[in-house]
């Protein structure tokens, strides 16, 4: 089955992290978040994707997958030049999926569960879409389906006056017919062609099947989805360690310590931890539920959930909590003013505190 990653946008919602390139690649357990979508694809059959990019970084995308031969599947990318909505982005990969039935995932999508099961049921049917849906406490934040008697009735977006809980999720089993759909398509408030729109166009005439998920799913459109998303998938991780500590350096729970990394001083790691490769860590308190990335080195400092990217140089004993740490950031400590801190810096922030 061939299939389609959102990965454009301009992901105004997670300014300044966004400034330097697509929230797609924010890392999530040090990895970028859309490398998980990639994979629930794959898991799905999925052999072949196009990568819709456009926007800030979009080279930084190519420069990650490459043709996806590391990633063990063919990718070529597709430019959608401004963000005209999922159902444009879609309408610009008609001729790359051909007459096929097709899978669409949203890049900033989380999801736990394996939809092989899903992809085979509507591979083997006569629906003409499959969607996830997973019952959310913030309905208007999405597009939402009504059902009746086991079949849905209508799918609209960000209801102002939800009629269920039921999100539709960012991961789409479509077949051929929706582009003629997406053709006739009006731009909504939002100037955008909705995925949404055109599945309610398709549910008129033709049958859309779902499924609800009761496993993890996430939207990670704010900071704290993303600190949210990290701590689920690290909970589910099993602890290595490949690096150097010191007799005095406390670990519990999960704690995953990359090669070449150092653990110094009398520092606790708390889990779910990850932390990258050729790290420093000393006297420092970190965790539960952090990340830090490659090459960063952090002294006398106590950071809790909390995402730090590679890079970064870290010395304050003002706690930091909640926080999401761009690359090549530094916050160093130069006065006596013990407290409890927030950050969300983009790449190379440099803070004096
Ligand atoms: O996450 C699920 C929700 O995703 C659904 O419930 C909604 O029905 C659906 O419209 C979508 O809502 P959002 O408002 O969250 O979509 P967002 O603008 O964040 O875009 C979703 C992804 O697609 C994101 O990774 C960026 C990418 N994208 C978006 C647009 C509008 C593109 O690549 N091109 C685009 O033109």
């Amino acid at each position: 089955m061939k299939g389609i990653l959102l990965h454009g946008g301009h992901g105004t919602r997670l300014r300044p992290l966004t400034h330097t390139g697509p929230k797609q690649l924010l890392p999530i357990a040090n990895k970028p978040m859309s490398e998980y979508c990639i994979e629930s694809m794959k898991d799905a059959g999925v052999t072949e994707i196009a990568i819709i990019i456009g926007g800030i970084g979009s080279n930084k995308v190519r420069e990650y997958y490459g043709d996806g031969e590391k990633f063990d599947v063919k990718i070529t990318y597709v430019k959608q030049d401004e963000p005209l909505g999922i159902s444009h982005a879609i309408n610009l990969c008609r001729s790359f999926i051909g007459d096929e039935k097709f899978l669409v995932f949203l890049g900033d999508n989380i999801i736990q569960k394996n939809i092989y099961n899903f992809a085979n049921e509507f591979l083997n049917s006569n629906d003409d879409a499959s969607i996830l849906l997973c019952e959310v406490d913030n309905p208007s934040r999405f597009g939402i389906a009504d059902m009746h008697e086991g079949k849905i009735t209508k799918i609209m977006e960000k209801p102002k006056d939800p009629p269920t809980n039921f999100a539709v999720t960012g991961i789409y089993f479509l077949t051929p017919k929706i582009f003629d759909i997406i053709d006739n398509l009006k731009p909504s408030w939002r100037n955008e062609l909705e995925i949404t729109d055109a599945l309610q166009i398709l549910l008129s005439e033709n049958n859309i099947s779902y499924h609800i998920i009761t496993d993890y799913w996430k939207d990670t459109g704010t900071p704290e989805d993303i600190i949210n998303a990290n701590r689920a998938i690290l909970e589910n991780k099993t602890s290595y360690f490949y690096g150097e500590k010191s007799d005095s350096v406390s670990l519990t729970g999960i704690v995953l310590i990359g090669k070449g990394t150092k653990i110094l001083g009398n520092s606790q790691i708390t889990g779910p931890v990850i932390v990258g490769e050729n790290c420093i860590l000393d006297n420092v308190c970190i965790g539960p539920n952090c990340s830090i990335g490659n090459n960063s080195q952090i002294t006398n400092s106590n950071i809790q959930n909390s995402i730090v990217m590679s890079d970064c140089i870290i010395n304050t004993p003002i706690k930091i909590r909640n926080s999401i740490i761009s690359s090549n950031s530094e916050i160093e400590f130069k006065n006596d003013s013990q407290d409890e801190k927030i950050f969300l810096l983009g790449e190379g922030t440099k803070i004096l505190l």
